[in-house]
């Protein structure tokens, strides 16, 4: 039987810090506010010069490089971004140039928050099927670049940064499955209302004026964030006969340790088995997944033969889960 094993990962931070006690110059805000409510105590901030793209070959080099992998093996590049700098090229065929791959399937995908979980169930459908032996999936964000930072609802909330993976094929699991959802009837609780096209009529209602920055309604999105995430985990749990004594990891979306902790009490999910960096790093939209997933691989917490569910929520509205095995 064909699967995909994860065999690499990587990530990538920029270099500067951005403190809560920074932010409060720039807007009416404390380092207690934030923390109480968010448990975020700093985040790191693209250089002028530093893109998507640019953070992804950081992380994707690092992924290939520690682990021994030629880039030319690469089939197929997904990198999920809801920030990239082009519609197209686009950041994986941005990332493909920067790699100097010669040939491969190259596209992003759209689904912020729960991006790459999206994509490393499209590269995972992709392996098992025969069609690739060989994927990168990236997600990669420059959220200081969408967000208003004006606004002190949202400017606290995110940072920038990049994770990445290689799946490969495998006889054994591997990825064991995922399940992902969407309803766009919920669009108007987070959304990025900037684009090249005019605004659908439903959606233009809420940004009447194109508005090219981040716009959330925040106690109806942290509602439903642990509903949502609920739904991802137990679902997939229940289809596969899985429970959490069967876990050895958690690896949540890094919105908010408030969204986090109302999930693992919600769930009795035991909390030594959650992997949280949101307190360093702020909510990297597609980014936050694999830069937890790696920080865990890096520091020993991951070991071969553990268990691992990853699961996500964000804007579309779209959330998600995925289940392997290392
Ligand atoms: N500093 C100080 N005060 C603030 C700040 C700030 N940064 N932001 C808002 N406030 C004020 C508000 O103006 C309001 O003041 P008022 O009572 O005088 O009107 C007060 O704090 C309470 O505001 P609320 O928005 O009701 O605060 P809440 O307790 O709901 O916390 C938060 C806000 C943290 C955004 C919360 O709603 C939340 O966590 N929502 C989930 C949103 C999220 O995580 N989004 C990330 C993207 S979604 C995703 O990735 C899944």
């Amino acid at each position: 039987m064909n699967y995909s094993k994860i065999v690499a990962t990587g990530s990538y931070l920029p270099e500067k810090v951005l403190t809560n006690e920074d932010l409060a110059s720039i807007v009416e805000t404390s380092d207690e506010w934030i923390v109480e409510r968010t448990g975020i105590h700093c985040r790191h901030i693209a250089a002028e010069n530093e893109t998507p793209a640019s953070m992804a070959a950081e992380a994707s080099l690092q992924a290939l490089n520690l682990h021994h992998i030629d880039p030319q093996t690469i089939d197929l590049i997904i990198v999920a971004t809801c920030t990239s700098t082009h519609f197209f090229p686009s950041t994986a065929c941005q990332l493909q140039q920067q790699l100097k791959i010669s040939s491969c399937i190259a596209f992003d995908i759209s689904a912020a928050c729960t991006g790459f979980i999206y994509a490393l169930s499209i590269a995972d459908q992709y392996v098992r099927s025969g069609m690739v032996k060989r994927a990168l999936v990236v997600g990669s964000e420059t959220m200081s670049r969408v967000v208003d930072w004006k606004d002190r609802a949202t400017c606290v909330l995110f940072g920038d940064g990049a994770g990445a993976v290689v799946i490969e094929r495998s006889d054994e699991p591997g990825i064991i499955a995922s399940k992902l959802f969407a309803d766009g009837a919920k669009g108007d609780l987070l959304s990025l209302p900037t684009g090249v096209s005019p605004g659908l009529p439903g959606l233009s209602e809420m940004a009447p004026h194109a508005w090219p920055f981040v716009q959330m309604k925040g106690r109806a999105l942290f509602k439903d964030a642990v509903v949502s995430m609920g739904e991802a985990i137990n679902s997939l749990l229940e289809d596969n006969h899985y429970s959490f004594q069967d876990l050895d990891w958690i690896v949540p979306h890094q919105a908010n340790l408030r969204i986090i902790d109302a999930i693992i009490s919600k769930l009795s999910i035991p909390k030594e088995k959650v992997i949280v960096t949101v307190g360093e790093q702020a909510n990297t939209s597609g980014a936050s997944i694999p830069l937890a997933l790696d920080s865990a691989f890096k520091d020993g917490r991951i070991q071969p033969g553990h268990q691992v569910l990853l699961e996500a929520f964000g804007g579309g509205l779209t959330w998600g889960s995925l289940l392997f095995r290392t």
